[in-house]
């Protein structure tokens, strides 16, 4: 079967640093596809080549690139180009599996499908086509749109030819949180309310929103990652077991973690203060938040989850923080006692720690909190696939075990629009520090943010 992804927004910041790595190493394990990058930032291939692939690509992967110069204002042209183009390429084969892939930005979804759709009816080929429709996150720009592109998708493509990406699924954590859950019988056992006392969700990036303004300043924080990475990460985290680990069985149990989270009313939003000359620009949209949120379910209702995640940080720190209660301090009579916890680390290392108390050499029954810890590297090897390459082979694949549903998109939705509709004030932070709403939060909560080297 011949495999054609077609690549909107070929010329984009995902496609060039995600994308199309991830596209030369899966061709070069036995995955066999031609790519067709569609973009109007070049004229001609030979300029896309020049300026948007490594030198050092493998000959593989360029013979498989193509492009093609693709402007979708030009709604006559546009289409009829690609019809050419691809008629072109299927012209000789007995099947055909077209792949579009939309890296494009929310407001450009309905021109595109308009446009997919158009190209879909005139393709004149005697071979059996098959198709299928990657859409980025975030999916909409808010729930009322959101579900108004899934309609407009639906009227060319059924709902198993979607796929909506979110590529934190892809990533080796995620995939072994639900194993830590629901493999091991300790876990399962102390995972629940009654031995945790408070979550931490802590996402701190050093990068500013750089080459992506354009795409970023329409967006923000809320639909850039809360929406969708951090939702997701709050389902892996709570979720009840699932009767399997089937991407249907875990739906379900998303969806009911979305549906019994409380409307949020703690949150803070700001942004970074231009830097001026070193990167120029002033963003006018959030690119931090900090807040808390509580997800009413019997197993989890009563656990404060804080989260906290944004950009132009100082230490790039991806964790999670899971915090159990410190009765033994109380049986123990000892406030000197540290509380268990688990610490999830995905940057800068892919880890898993667990804390206990043991004895502190030379004292009398004094203890110290020790960490007991896993790490991937060290365990599995340096090479843990990078996210997005798990997330297109199991496009390749058409595996949806890594994609969320519609309904799971609609349901977070739900939960961050009073994020998006606030008109309270939007704190100003320099860059390198955190805002100062994240460290009141804690203030006014009586907790601190783990840290994570102590
Ligand atoms: C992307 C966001 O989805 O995720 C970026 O658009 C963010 O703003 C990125 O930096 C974080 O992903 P990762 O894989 O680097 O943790």
């Amino acid at each position: 079967m011949k495999r054609i992804i077609i690549q909107f927004g070929g010329t984009g910041d995902l496609a060039v640093k995600k994308l199309y790595p991830a596209y030369e190493h899966l061709m070069s394990v036995g995955f066999e596809f031609t790519v067709v990058a569609l973009g109007r930032r070049f004229k001609d291939r030979q300029e896309f080549i020049k300026e948007m692939v490594r030198p050092d690509a493998s000959k593989q992967f360029l013979a498989n690139m193509q492009y093609l110069y693709y402007d979708m204002a030009d709604e006559e042209e546009a289409p009829l180009s690609l019809i050419r183009h691809l008629n072109n390429l299927i012209k000789d084969s007995e099947q055909v599996e077209l792949i579009y892939y939309m890296a494009l930005q929310p407001s450009l979804y309905e021109q595109a499908i308009e446009q997919i759709q158009q190209v879909d009816m005139s393709l004149s080929c005697q071979c059996g086509l098959l198709k299928k429709i990657i859409v980025e996150k975030p999916f909409g720009f808010d729930l009322e749109s959101a579900q108004r592109y899934n309609e407009v998708l639906l009227q060319a493509f059924s709902d198993k030819e979607i796929y909506r990406v979110d590529h934190y699924l892809g990533k080796e954590f995620m995939q072994n949180l639900l194993i830590l859950r629901f493999h091991n019988d300790i876990i399962r056992s102390i995972w629940d309310n009654r031995s945790i006392e408070s979550i931490q969700i802590v996402f701190d990036e050093t990068h500013g929103v750089d080459q992506r303004l354009g795409f970023y300043e329409k967006i923000g924080v809320v639909r850039d990652t809360i929406q969708n990475h951090i939702m997701q990460i709050i389902t892996y985290l709570t979720m009840n077991e699932p009767a399997a680990l089937s991407p249907e069985d875990i739906a379900v149990e998303k969806v009911k973690v979305l549906r019994a989270i409380e409307p949020i009313t703690e949150f803070y939003t700001g942004r970074y203060e231009s830097v001026g000359a070193t990167s120029g620009h002033v963003v006018d949209t959030p690119t931090y938040a900090a807040f808390k949120l509580a997800v009413n379910t019997y197993s989890f209702a009563g656990v404060p989850i804080y989260v906290r995640t944004g950009k132009m940080q100082q230490e790039a720190k991806s964790f999670i923080y899971v915090k159990f209660r410190n009765k033994t301090q109380q049986v123990m009579h000892d406030n000197s006692i540290a509380e268990n916890g688990v610490i999830i680390t995905i940057h800068p290392e892919l880890t898993i720690d667990i804390t206990m108390n043991l004895k502190q050499p030379e004292s009398s029954w004094q203890s110290k909190p020790v960490r007991f810890r896993f790490n991937q590297a060290e365990t599995f090897g340096a090479n843990t696939p990078e996210a997005y390459e798990q997330i297109v082979k199991k496009i390749l694949q058409g595996d949806k075990s890594l994609f969320p549903t519609m309904r799971e998109i609609s349901e977070a939705w739900k939960i961050v629009t009073p994020m998006l509709v606030h008109d309270r004030h939007m704190e100003v932070y320099p860059i390198r520090t955190l805002p100062k709403f994240a460290v009141d939060i804690t203030q006014s909560d009586g907790f601190s943010w783990f840290d994570l080297q102590p």
